[in-house]
């Protein structure tokens, strides 16, 4: 597969045109961003490790009959993934009270949701991705009803199966964030990426962080909590 020009840079990835015009190749970056852009940092081997976790779960969840970008791993940092227009939504699903919701609600972190959560980001850097429901999502065209309707019940599904998999793997999936996009055919899948960047990850025994918001919450060890979580995933 022949990489071409970059077409896409963003905070934690480069994106490549290839040959074959329905396909793009994903770099991962070994940056780390927080606070939209404002704290900044490099993690050396961030990006290999969320490279192959998020590879290693969209395949799971294949098998568990979600429709995903992923075609191929093509090195430890670049992967071959299908050509999508993204929906400018950031999905976030959650199981357990944390961040932005915890603060929002006046809830102490930790504390479990009845039912799952969903909410809805409106994609935009310059808004500070302001939150918006199915009516503003309506109104603004950003997805019709029957691709919310499916976007919904893919997110409902890959909670499910990466909770699951994740506590196998001794580790508590806290919440984590989506991004869906529409094939040429229209088709909804998964794109994006599923890694310690975009999901909280809590020990499942003593509740330690092993995600995003040690560097967030300047806790330190953030490489040995990635290495760890891709350590209990992939055995490596
Ligand atoms: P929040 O509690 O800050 O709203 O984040 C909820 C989840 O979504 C958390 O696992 C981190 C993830 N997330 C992203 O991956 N990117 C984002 O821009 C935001 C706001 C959250």
């Amino acid at each position: 597969m022949l990489k071409k020009n970059q077409l896409y840079e963003g905070k934690a990835k480069k994106v490549f045109a290839v040959d074959d015009g329905d396909l793009l190749i994903v770099e991962y970056k070994d940056d780390v961003t927080a606070g939209n852009g404002v704290k900044k940092s490099v993690i050396t081997g961030k990006g290999v490790i969320n490279n192959r976790i998020t590879n290693h779960l969209m395949q799971i969840l294949e098998k568990a009959g979600v429709p995903t970008h992923f075609v191929k791993e093509l090195s430890p940092s670049e992967t071959l993934v299908k050509l999508v227009k993204i929906i400018p939504l950031e999905v976030i699903v959650r199981n357990i009270a944390a961040g932005s919701l915890a603060k929002r609600l006046g809830l102490e972190e930790g504390t479990p949701l009845s039912k799952t959560v969903l909410e809805y980001c409106y994609k935009d850097d310059a808004l500070g991705d302001p939150m918006v429901n199915d009516y503003h999502i309506a109104a603004m065209g950003w997805a019709s009803s029957e691709e919310l309707e499916k976007i919904a019940a893919y997110s409902f599904k890959i909670n499910e199966t990466l909770s699951e998999h994740l506590k196998e793997a001794g580790v508590r999936l806290i919440d984590f964030k989506l991004e869906f996009g529409r094939l040429p055919c229209g088709d909804v899948i998964l794109a994006d990426e599923i890694s310690p960047d975009t999901c909280r990850f809590w020990d499942l025994k003593t509740g330690e962080k092993l995600d995003k918001d040690r560097f967030r919450l300047d806790l330190g060890g953030v490489n040995e909590a990635y290495n760890e979580v891709l350590k209990r995933l992939l055995g490596c």
